[in-house]
């Protein structure tokens, strides 16, 4: 196994399996945490996770292939292809993107770190990776800050295409952009009341 990333929560590996490359996803362990809490985080955090990139599958949405999860580590399919921060894309990415969104907030599906440092660019389209801060929700307030982290990431027109997406296929997309208007306000108003 060859690691390829490792984040503050995970480590990634390019791993050889019958003969096809995967990536092994592992849950590191947190020194500071007494080891059987962590063992049972890790472990319930893992098994979020995977749930959620198979009910993002079930929605349509493209995601890695799930192969198998044991307690600290999920198996999946490589995507081949690039980050989206690190590709060149079209103007019409960014209204799939938006589509994508509407879809996985339409199954009450919250990313938690949707950017373009979560999606990938491959030949066949964009896939949703990293379901690590994912969760299964109804909240519009959740669900708008999705929208706001990927607002922070982009560009003003890049947003405005993604949000064209966004609303052409988001149920709720009408409440929650009402929703995150009002998160924005909040902000600014937490800004104005410490400065
Ligand atoms: N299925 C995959 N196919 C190809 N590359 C992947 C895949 N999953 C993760 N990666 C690579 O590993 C990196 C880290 O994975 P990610 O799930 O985003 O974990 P982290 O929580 O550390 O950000 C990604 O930025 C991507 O480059
Ligand atoms: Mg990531």
């Amino acid at each position: 196994m060859r690691i390829i990333a490792e984040g503050a929560e995970a480590q990634v590996f390019k791993a050889v399996l019958l003969g096809d490359t995967v990536i092994v996803k592992t849950r590191k362990a947190k020194g500071y945490r007494i080891k059987a809490i962590d063992d049972d985080i890790r472990a319930s955090r893992t098994r979020i996770e995977a749930r959620v990139m198979e009910r993002a599958h079930s929605s349509g949405i493209m995601v890695p292939r799930l192969i198998a999860v044991d307690s600290f580590s999920i198996y999946m399919g490589l995507v081949d292809g690039k980050l989206m921060k690190d590709a060149r894309i079209r103007k019409d990415s960014y209204g799939r993107l938006g589509r994508i969104l509407g879809i996985m907030h339409n199954a009450d599906i919250v990313h938690g770190d949707f950017t373009p440092a979560n999606i990938m660019v491959a030949k066949d389209g964009l896939y949703v990776i990293d379901f690590g801060l994912s969760g299964i929700s109804k909240s519009h307030e959740e669900k708008a800050l999705d929208v706001l982290l990927m607002k922070r990431s982009l560009g003003e027109s890049q947003y405005r295409w993604f949000i064209d997406g966004y609303t052409h296929s988001g149920r709720e997309s009408k409440a929650i952009m009402g929703r995150l208007a009002e998160i924005e306000l909040r902000g600014r108003y937490q800004v104005r009341t410490l400065g």
